[in-house]
């Protein structure tokens, strides 16, 4: 038994503070050295929005450590999925990536977030820009029903440095088809995925894309245009602040939940 489990069984002796969920874990998966997902049971009295986040710590010391997670699940799941990356010596990551099934996570009660349909005005197409873990909430919301009520056409981009980082986003695009439940919306959704350091079918950054207009031209699409495009950003603080510029200068303005609008940005993961 490795020594993160023996910690992890001791720390069952401290009590689950007030406000947070003790939640077993499912399954856990991963997928490189530097990112894995995991399951953990959902509480019966839980409810989010999908595209929101909570914050995720383990019961290995009297004071936890907390970071923000996207709920990268829909919100009609059993169980709760979260995507993450693993930071070393991060204070959560390096102790999270050893959880195993039948494991303790904690979960505060309260999800919270702007990357939901609601923060948005209606349109006819919602893109979806992630670099990362940052595809974490848009995992939640192509699995959504709703997603597909209010948007006709779903384009989720995800750019990450390597191939092997795009598995999770494949894998998740390819069994939404056979889904009983949202399977009938995977032709409303396109998949438009890019790394940046190794060969792929499709590269470069999002904003090198946008920009020279290949992204619009690949997807057969006019450029971003606020009558009718609307936008959800989740990546790293550069990409964020780059990605937004670009919208912005297309003319789309940032909504929030209290005023939705064409677009909103979320920085609700590990980095
Ligand atoms: P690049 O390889 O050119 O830096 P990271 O792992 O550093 O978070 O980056 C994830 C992905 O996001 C990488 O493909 C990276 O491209 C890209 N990226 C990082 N910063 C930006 C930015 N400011 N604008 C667009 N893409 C970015």
């Amino acid at each position: 038994m490795g020594a993160i489990n023996m910690n992890i069984q001791e720390s069952t002796a401290f009590n689950i503070p007030d406000g947070v969920f003790g939640e077993r874990v499912v399954s856990v998966h991963h997928y490189t050295d530097r990112l894995f997902k995991f399951r953990i049971t959902r509480p019966a009295s839980f409810r989010f929005r999908s595209g929101e986040f909570v914050m995720i710590g383990l019961p290995n010391s009297e004071k936890p450590v907390y970071r923000a997670y996207s709920i990268a699940s829909p919100s009609w799941d059993d169980e709760l999925e979260f995507f993450s990356i693993k930071v070393p010596d991060g204070p959560l990551t390096e102790h999270l990536q050893k959880i195993q099934p039948g494991d303790i996570v904690l979960m505060r009660k309260k999800p919270t977030g702007t990357l939901v349909n609601d923060a948005l005005i209606p349109g006819k197409r919602l893109y979806m820009f992630s670099t990362g873990t940052g595809i974490a909430p848009f995992a939640s919301l192509i699995r959504d029903p709703d997603t597909y009520d209010k948007f006709e056409k779903v384009i989720l981009t995800h750019t990450c440095r390597q191939v092997a980082e795009l598995q999770y986003g494949n894998e998740l695009v390819a069994a939404l088809k056979d889904d009983p439940l949202i399977g009938e919306f995977a032709d409303h959704l396109t998949h438009y995925a890019t790394t940046t350091r190794e060969p792929s079918p499709n590269m470069g950054r999002m904003t090198t894309l946008i920009e020279n207009g290949k992204l619009f031209t690949d997807l057969g699409v006019p450029p971003l245009n606020p009558e009718t495009d609307r936008v959800m950003i989740c990546g790293s603080m550069a990409f964020l602040r780059d990605i937004k510029a670009l919208v912005e200068k297309a003319g789309l303005t940032e909504g929030s939940n209290a005023a939705p609008s064409t677009f909103v940005v979320e920085r609700a993961f590990v980095d």
